[in-house]
């Protein structure tokens, strides 16, 4: 269990490997359609709220654990805790992080397995001339479609667990950085599109104009799940990160960047793809089609319309397989530090996170009927559970961990901002994150 001696080759270095990891399928696909399941502006305040007392502060405390233990998350734990006379089972948070990351990879395969689809069907002129009513059933079509949907998912989860297996994460982040200046100008030109159409200003207020009695109580908490998750905060993830911090980097600032972007990558695909639900009469509540369906729509009526949308696909893709990479990196690791090797490990994580993947991917086909716990289809299932309760659950415990366990100095050392940043860290941590996750926690539970 010794300490990790390598660090990113630079600060900038960092950044990128953790936006990596938060810029994703969050920020395009389950961001709109969060926001259009629970009422819009209402639902995107609460989201940035959430982002700022308790997205961030406990960004700061995983990264911080990790770079104070730098080790990987179980043995950072073990390590901290022990070093401090406190209880070695810390180090179950880890095992719990890993658990969390693996229901998370089960769903977003088979979700960017739909990306796959889309971006085939693109490039081969799938979506030309075809009407809105055709597009949107299309998409129902395809997920009634067992076989095509697997398919799909085994190719997403292929390509991720090679990489990991073969360990070249790193390099794929760089190219990740280089082209993904060309998904945000991408998006920008959807932005400058969505200007034209006749949805535009409804979609701002829509978006922007929050009307509070909308607000319910799923509401809260699904704000509250996605918060952590779009910053890939919660399951430990970051905390292997940190691990690799440079010495000499301040952990806020690069914190504040990473979660900037985070959010404009989710605003411009919000107004994009709100302003077509507008002109297009749908209904925001579409549910998770939503934005496989809005973006062929809007780029059938661009001139090369399909090259854009194909091209679309691809920086998308490359955006959610750094992010799934990050997801399965750490339970690989984790294995290996039970002595398994890369290739071994990522094939156990593989097979594994296949079988888990078969709820989501048939959750609109053979297993449509099915419904468990307050009435939830297999798909809601697969994503509220990783995201709305398991994530919070570990934040709250990697905060009591950061707050009370880790020792002052060297948090102050691990965060590197100096003593007064992290007294006001901690008093935000100890008496506003930490109660506020416990509210809406008991609060979900007791009144569901
Ligand atoms: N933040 C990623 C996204 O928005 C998802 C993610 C969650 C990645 C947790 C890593 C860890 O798509």
């Amino acid at each position: 269990m010794s300490e990790v001696v390598e660090r990113w080759g630079s600060r900038r270095a960092f950044i990128i490997a953790v936006t990596g990891a938060a810029v994703g399928l969050g920020n395009i696909w389950r961001f709109p359609w969060m926001t259009g399941e629970n009422g819009g502006a209402a639902f995107l305040l609460l989201y940035v709220v959430f982002l700022a007392l308790l997205g961030l502060p406990v960004m700061v405390a995983e990264i911080m654990i990790g770079r104070a233990g730098r080790r990987t998350p179980m043995q950072a734990l073990t390590f901290l805790a022990r070093d401090v006379g406190k209880s070695r089972h810390w180090g179950l948070l880890g095992l719990f992080g890993g658990i969390t990351l693996f229901l998370i990879l089960s769903f977003y395969s088979v979700v960017s397995g739909w990306s796959i689809e889309y971006l085939v069907e693109a490039f081969t002129g799938g979506f030309a001339s075809r009407t809105p009513q055709e597009i949107g059933s299309a998409f129902d079509n395809f997920l009634a479609s067992p076989g095509l949907v697997l398919l799909n998912h085994s190719i997403f989860l292929f390509l991720t667990m090679a990489v990991v297996a073969s360990g070249v994460g790193s390099g794929l982040e760089r190219l990740n950085n280089l082209l993904m200046p060309l998904l945000y100008l991408l998006l920008i030109l959807l932005v400058g599109y969505a200007f034209t159409t006749s949805g535009f200003t409804t979609a701002l207020s829509w978006l922007f104009k929050p009307d509070m009695s909308a607000l319910t109580l799923t509401a809260i908490f699904n704000a509250m799940g996605h918060a952590f998750f779009t910053l890939a905060v919660g399951a430990g993830a970051l905390m292997a990160y940190g691990a690799y911090m440079p010495d000499d980097q301040s952990l806020p600032r690069a914190v504040i960047t990473v979660a900037v972007l985070d959010v404009a990558v989710a605003l411009l695909a919000g107004i994009a793809i709100f302003s077509i639900v507008f002109s297009q009469g749908m209904d925001p509540a579409s549910g998770p089609g939503l934005m496989f369906v809005t973006l062929p729509i809007a780029f059938a009526d661009l001139p090369g319309g399909a090259l854009w949308l194909g091209c679309f696909f691809v920086l998308l893709l490359l955006a959610t397989w750094t992010s799934s990479i990050n997801l399965a990196e750490p339970m690989v690791a984790m294995l290996g530090s039970a002595g398994l090797t890369r290739p071994l490990g990522a094939l156990i994580i593989g097979v594994g996170v296949w079988l888990m993947g078969l709820p989501s991917a048939l959750s609109f086909s053979i297993w449509s009927d099915v419904r468990l716990f307050n009435d939830m289809a297999l798909f809601d299932l697969a994503t509220t559970l990783p995201i709305d309760i398991m994530l919070p659950i570990g934040g709250l415990l990697i905060a009591v961990f950061a707050v009370w366990v880790v020792e002052p100095p060297r948090a102050i050392a691990a965060i590197g901002a100096g003593e007064r940043f992290y007294r006001v860290w901690r008093a935000v941590v100890r008496w506003i994150s930490i109660p506020l996750l416990i509210l809406v926690l008991l609060g979900f539970f007791l009144m569901k």
